[in-house]
């Protein structure tokens, strides 16, 4: 399984500091936001991974992560031109995917809460695609999903104005190795964009699209705005701050998953600058001894 984080796009909403840098990098209470999604792929497991971005920001990405070995991964980078579509991923990342199943997960989601469900789709997939499904409020503002009484899924509209049902499919896909095919034969759709909507409603068509429902004891969060941005601070500030834990640290992820082993993970923390973030690390690794 080949893991790709889609960080790129305008970011309009969250001007003026998109001018200079990409939503993905903002501060989500003590580490950028691109952090969360990668501690997804991390914690399924997935050590390759493509960060697709624009021109100006993938070298801000290399510097934050070089190429990922030293948290024990395998880390690429590659350029969308404009925003073209999330499908477009799978275009731009064919020759990364190679013949294998990929994920896709969008740079500004974040996920919070007991995933194993969605671990266990992750690491254990086969044919096929798997979505997920969230309740929200705001049902016109995503991809819907609505079901039969069986829990079947039986459509998936992208943002519509009359949403069947307020279940929103979050950015996190997983897909059989059809997804670049599919994606290359997409047509854009009338905003211009090759849809990732239009990619699901293939495997739907084909009996192939499992959707599997994310329960209201986890958060998906929304980072499109800036009162989003503070919630979400907000959020993790709380949690980290009661439980003395990060969320989505990925040198600390590296080290439990075992992408790491103990020496490398001192030698890591031998090489952080001096910060609270560092002390972290340290305690994690003297909690361990
Ligand atoms: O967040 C989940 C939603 O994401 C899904 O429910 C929708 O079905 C899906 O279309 C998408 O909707 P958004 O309106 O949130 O998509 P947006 O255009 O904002 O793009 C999501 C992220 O991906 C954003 O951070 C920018 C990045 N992006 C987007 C496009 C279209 C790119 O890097 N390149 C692109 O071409």
């Amino acid at each position: 399984m080949k893991g790709i984080i889609l960080a790129g796009g305008a970011g309009t909403r969250l001007y003026p500091i998109t001018k200079v840098y990409s939503k993905q990098l903002a501060l989500i209470y003590d580490k950028p936001l691109i952090y969360y999604p990668l501690s997804i792929l991390m914690l399924a497991g997935i050590k390759d991974v493509l960060i697709i971005s624009n021109k100006e920001t993938i070298p801000l990405y290399r510097r934050l992560f070089e190429d990922g070995s030293q948290i024990g991964m395998n880390i690429n980078y590659a350029m969308q031109e404009a925003p073209n579509g999330i499908a477009e991923s799978f275009i731009i990342g064919k020759d990364f995917i190679g013949q294998d199943s990929v994920t896709l997960v969008l740079g500004d989601n974040i996920f919070y809460g007991k995933l194993d469900y969605l671990y266990d789709a992750l690491e254990n997939h086969g044919d096929g695609a798997t979505i997920f499904a969230y309740r929200v409020k705001d049902p016109e503002r995503y991809g819907i999903v609505e079901f039969n009484e069986n829990r079947k899924a039986v459509s998936i509209e992208e943002k519509p104005k009359e949403p069947k049902s307020n279940y929103a499919v979050p950015g996190l896909y997983v897909y059989d190795n059809r997804v670049v095919e599919i994606s290359e034969n997409l047509e854009p759709s009338a905003r211009g964009e090759l849809e990732i909507t239009d990619v699901n409603k293939v495997y739907l068509n084909e009996g192939k699209l499992d959707v599997q429902l994310i329960g209201r004891g986890v958060a998906w969060l929304d980072t499109g705005t800036p009162e989003a941005l503070l919630q979400a601070s907000n959020f993790f500030g709380v949690i980290e701050d009661r439980q003395g834990m990060k969320v989505a640290c990925i040198e600390e992820i590296a080290y439990k998953k075992g992408f790491i082993s103990k020496n490398e993970f001192q030698k890591l923390i031998g090489e952080t600058p001096n910060s609270l973030y560092r002390d972290y690390l340290a305690r994690i690794l003297d909690e361990d001894s």
